[in-house]
């Protein structure tokens, strides 16, 4: 008998979710959000990215905190760079990976980023060399592949050809990415049976956003199709600031829970993800989109006394 499947996650909040906060997040909580995400067993943090400080403010902290972060043993911490300026800085910081960013869509990669694609992918040929040189491993993120604010519905023969294009760069691992909330579980599976067909060989992760409450849906029909590997975001923050009504990535603890009741294994520990996203409104000065942190698990029970005290 085999055991139960595990999944794979990596926590992209210290990133995704503290890149569009109004208020102004001290580097030591940003700091203790990430260590408390390593002690709850999450393999992979995203920590943060190393952006123009004009384009992302709020990440300008990133050598800070890459610095003062715990390294737990078994953990792997990954961060964001949309150019070699970027790689620059954060390979001077000993990342255990580099995720590179562009966007399949035109028009999102322009406001985003500043650049054509294939501006963007001159420069990422350019990080990859440079990261293998320095022995880093890089993903690519392939941003708007679920649909594009700008463009609606991207073609999934324009994804395999930059999937391809990178591919002869020697990258084997990718993110494909729901940066708006457009997925929805059958065209997940259809998109993502066509890339694994396509790319048998290659290492998937799936980055989705609930900004239409599909984002546990589109996780549980991945997974049951057999990927293992996604991004969520403690709390459920998270946005694109250059990406018309992004909200939220999927929450990393309505992920867990979901996911645990379906069978699967995550190594995380619920409870302490719970605690660490209660932690969240106090830093950002504001409620968290997460379910589980309000309602708790399934398994919570209240005494009658507790429910007739609440009239
Ligand atoms: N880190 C620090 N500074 C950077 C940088 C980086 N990664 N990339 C560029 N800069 C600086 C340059 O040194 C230059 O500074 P200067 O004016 O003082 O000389 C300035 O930013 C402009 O550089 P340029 O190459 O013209 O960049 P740009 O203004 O066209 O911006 C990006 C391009 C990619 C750097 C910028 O759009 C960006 O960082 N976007 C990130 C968006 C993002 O993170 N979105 C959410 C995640 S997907
Ligand atoms: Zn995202």
């Amino acid at each position: 008998m085999t055991g139960a499947a595990r999944v794979t996650l990596c926590d992209v909040g210290p990133r995704d979710g503290l890149q569009n906060q109004s208020r102004n997040v001290p580097a030591a909580d940003k700091v203790a959000i990430v260590n408390a995400l390593s002690a709850s067993g999450l393999p992979r943090i995203e920590v943060t990215s190393f952006v123009s400080p004009r384009a992302i403010p709020q990440l300008a902290d990133a050598e800070q905190v890459m610095h003062e972060i715990e390294r737990r043993p078994g953990v792997e911490y990954v961060v964001l760079v949309p150019n070699l300026r970027g790689a620059e800085r954060a390979l001077a910081c000993r990342p255990d990976e580099l995720n590179v960013v562009m966007s399949v869509s035109e028009t999102h990669n322009r406001a985003n980023l500043r650049m054509t694609r294939e501006e963007s992918f001159a420069a990422l040929t350019g990080v990859i060399a440079l990261s293998r040189e320095r022995g880093v491993p890089v993903n690519v993120s392939l941003s708007c592949s679920f649909g594009c604010p700008f463009e609606g519905d991207v073609p999934l023969a324009g994804i395999e050809e930059w999937i391809t294009r990178f591919t002869e760069h020697g990258v084997s691992a990718y993110t494909i990415c729901d940066t708006t909330g457009m997925a929805y579980p059958r065209q997940v599976r259809e998109i993502m049976a066509r890339l694994r067909d396509r790319f048998p060989r290659h290492v998937f992760t799936l980055h989705f956003h609930n900004t239409r409450g599909l984002g546990v849906a589109n996780v549980l029909a991945a997974a049951a199709d057999g990927f293992d590997r996604f991004d969520a975001s403690l709390g459920g923050l998270g946005g694109c600031p250059y990406a018309p009504g992004a909200t939220g990535n999927v929450c990393t603890e309505d992920v867990v829970h979901a996911l645990h009741l379906e069978g699967y294994e995550t190594g995380v520990n619920l409870e302490a993800l719970i605690a660490a996203a209660q932690s969240l409104p106090a830093i950002i000065g504001g409620d968290i989109p997460s379910q589980i942190a309000h309602a708790g698990p399934r398994t919570r029970l209240y005494s009658l006394d507790e429910a007739l005290s609440q009239e």
